[in-house]
């Protein structure tokens, strides 16, 4: 396995399959289950491969030390007044970190190296069954402590759904590093442009000005025009109109002088 700076492999779903690392996902997947006293395996190749889901793996030589599964999930979230929402954050689904080595940083590690290649917070995660030790564990280090329990029995913090703004500040912020690594000049170029805006701020008050103008020009000539067609009768807008409004009332009032 291909293992990064902090000694982590991150695999992916989609990737191909070999005997050496069905292995030591069978027995990870197997150990977790075990240590969370679950009556299903939920980790294990089958599981694993063909899937848009990631595993982290912690590793010391030959020997795997712990691991971390997330992947993307559609969920119905109700909150304290019933109203229901549906959600897709990322989740883990299963952490492990064998038992000889528990409790010595390690399950820190892995999330963090998560958090960083995702570019996530704890807190905008979901959590899969969380066991006893994994919610001492976000309360330890990410102060994460309040939800609502959910049929599905995965765990939102209420602070998923606070400060939407800085996690769309953290997007762009995101997503402006990727643009530099990719083009250099076209960022340059924005920022360029960015810069240039605020000069023409003056001219663009100026066009304001002249249609703010036009506008009260156009309103009073209406107005008048209003005020002019009020003095004739509704039904008389032009002379000829008038007159031959007068003869058809005038005719219709002698025909019926003749007929009485
Ligand atoms: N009892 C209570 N809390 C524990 C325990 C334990 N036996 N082990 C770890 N923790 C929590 C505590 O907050 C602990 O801090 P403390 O020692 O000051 O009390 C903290 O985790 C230690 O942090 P790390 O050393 O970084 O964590 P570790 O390497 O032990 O990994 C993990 C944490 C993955 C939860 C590990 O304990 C483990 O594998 N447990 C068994 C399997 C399990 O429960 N996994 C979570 C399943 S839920 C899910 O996957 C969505």
């Amino acid at each position: 396995m291909t293992v990064n700076e902090n000694g982590i492999t991150v695999l992916n779903g989609n990737q191909k399959r070999n005997p050496q690392l069905d292995d030591i996902i069978t027995i990870m997947g197997e150990a977790s289950a075990f240590a969370q006293n679950l009556k299903q395996v939920i980790t294990s190749p089958i599981r694993f491969f063909q899937t848009d889901q990631k595993m982290y793996i912690k590793s010391e030589g030959k020997h795997c030390l712990g691991i971390l599964k997330i992947g993307r999930k559609n969920l119905f979230y109700r909150d304290l007044n019933g109203v229901i929402k549906e959600i897709q954050p990322i989740c883990v689904l299963d952490f492990y970190v064998h038992e000889s080595v528990q409790r010595k940083g390690i399950g820190k590690e892995l999330f963090e190296e998560m958090l960083r290649q995702e570019m996530l917070r704890p807190e905008k995660l979901g959590y899969d069954r969380p066991s006893p030790k994994l919610l001492g564990f976000l309360k330890k280090y990410y102060n994460l402590q309040t939800y609502i329990p959910q049929n599905n029995n995965y765990v939102i913090y209420s602070q998923y759904f606070d400060n939407k703004q800085t996690n769309i500040s953290q997007q762009q912020f995101a997503q402006k590093n990727h643009q530099q690594q990719q083009n250099p000049q076209l960022v340059n170029q924005q920022t360029q442009q960015q810069r240039v805006q605020p000069q023409q701020t003056p001219q663009k008050m100026d066009q304001l000005d002249q249609m703010m103008q036009q506008m009260t020009l156009e309103s009073k000539q209406q107005y008048q025009s209003f005020q002019k067609s009020k003095a004739q009768p509704p039904w008389a807008t032009d002379q000829k109109q008038f007159q031959n409004m007068y003869q058809t009332t005038t005719g219709l009032m002698s025909a019926q002088i003749h007929k009485k």
